[in-house]
């Protein structure tokens, strides 16, 4: 049987979990085409939240039996083309929680106290000394920290507040509007941890952004379509909002170009789960549900 492995993987993964079938990895620069090549003839395929898992492709591959998405988010299959040919459709939680949660506060406490502008003073030379007021950011004690989808991640996030002397505000992405405002109206610091659905997607827009907190800070290391880029790019310039820090983007790799010149906005490229430990206990677990699949076996973490 054979397997079609995205891009390459941390290893020991495939080379140890999938070694009884025949495995085809991916260049990261080759999809769709390496997809439109081998899938014909895979049994199992093992991307990564970058490829984008369509219809049309789908329907080129008869034998396919799962999609083992090397990531907890899954919004880059398309689930309900899997669910109507009855293709599993697996993902990777639990693993990744920890390291998204710490990346969340790195963000968080890197806008908050100006970590950007302050590195970049040093390295231009131009630091001439302590002064009382200079590059001033904010305290987090005692201030409101908002999660919006305190499921895993979002709880991890939240757990880590109290180290920092903050009180949390939750907003599920199924509750009513009485609690959205809440949480738009309250949160210092309004972190997104909810899945992309057509529900979440856009769900901050610039009204909402407009109903929160003047200088609050927005940080996303969820999903980039959640956030409605050009609206955040100019809530920021006009000094409504006090700082972003963003792991993800609307277009993704894309970054809206609004963004880019904004000091207080810390901008990272996708690595809420970029640690050795956690990307090989993804790539491990996504290659075990591959295999677990193939074997005719129930799979630990199915989605469809
Ligand atoms: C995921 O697992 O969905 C993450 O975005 C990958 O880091």
């Amino acid at each position: 049987m054979k397997v079609l492995v995205s891009q390459p993987l941390p290893e020991p993964s495939s080379t140890d979990l999938l070694s009884a079938f025949v495995v085809v990895i991916g260049r990261p620069d080759a999809w769709p085409e390496e997809a439109r090549r081998h899938l014909p003839d895979a049994d199992a395929l093992v991307p990564t939240p970058r490829e984008k898992v369509t219809g049309e492709l789908l329907a080129l591959a008869p034998h396919l039996k799962v999609v083992a998405n090397c990531a907890v988010g899954t919004d880059n299959v398309d689930l309900e083309a899997c669910r109507r040919r009855g293709i599993v459709v697996t993902n990777t939680p639990g693993v990744l929680t920890e390291a998204t949660a710490d990346l969340t506060w790195l963000l968080i406490l890197a806008v908050a106290r100006r970590f950007r502008e302050g590195d970049a003073l040093i390295r231009s030379g131009a630091w001439d000394g302590w002064k009382p007021m200079e590059m001033m950011g904010a305290s987090l004690d005692g201030k409101t920290l908002g999660v919006f989808g305190p499921g895993r991640i979002g709880s991890a996030v939240a757990r880590r507040a109290s180290s920092f002397g903050m009180r949390v505000v939750t907003c599920d992405a199924a509750d009513g509007p009485e609690a959205f405002e809440r949480l738009l109206a309250e949160s210092d610091v309004l972190t997104i941890h909810a899945p992309l659905t057509p529900a979440t997607r856009g769900r901050f827009g610039e009204d909402e952004l407009a109903r929160m907190k003047p200088g609050a800070i927005l940080v996303n290391t969820a999903r980039g379509p959640i956030v409605d880029e050009a609206a955040l790019a100019s809530a920021l310039a006009s000094g409504r909002l006090g700082g972003a820090g963003l792991d993800v983007y609307e277009k993704e790799p894309a970054v809206h170009p609004g963004l880019l010149p904004l000091p207080n906005v810390v901008l990272l490229p996708h690595l809420g789960s970029a640690t050795r430990e956690t990307r090989l206990a993804m790539a491990r677990t996504a290659c075990d549900e591959a295999a677990r699949v193939l074997r005719g076996e129930e799979p630990r973490h199915r989605v469809v």
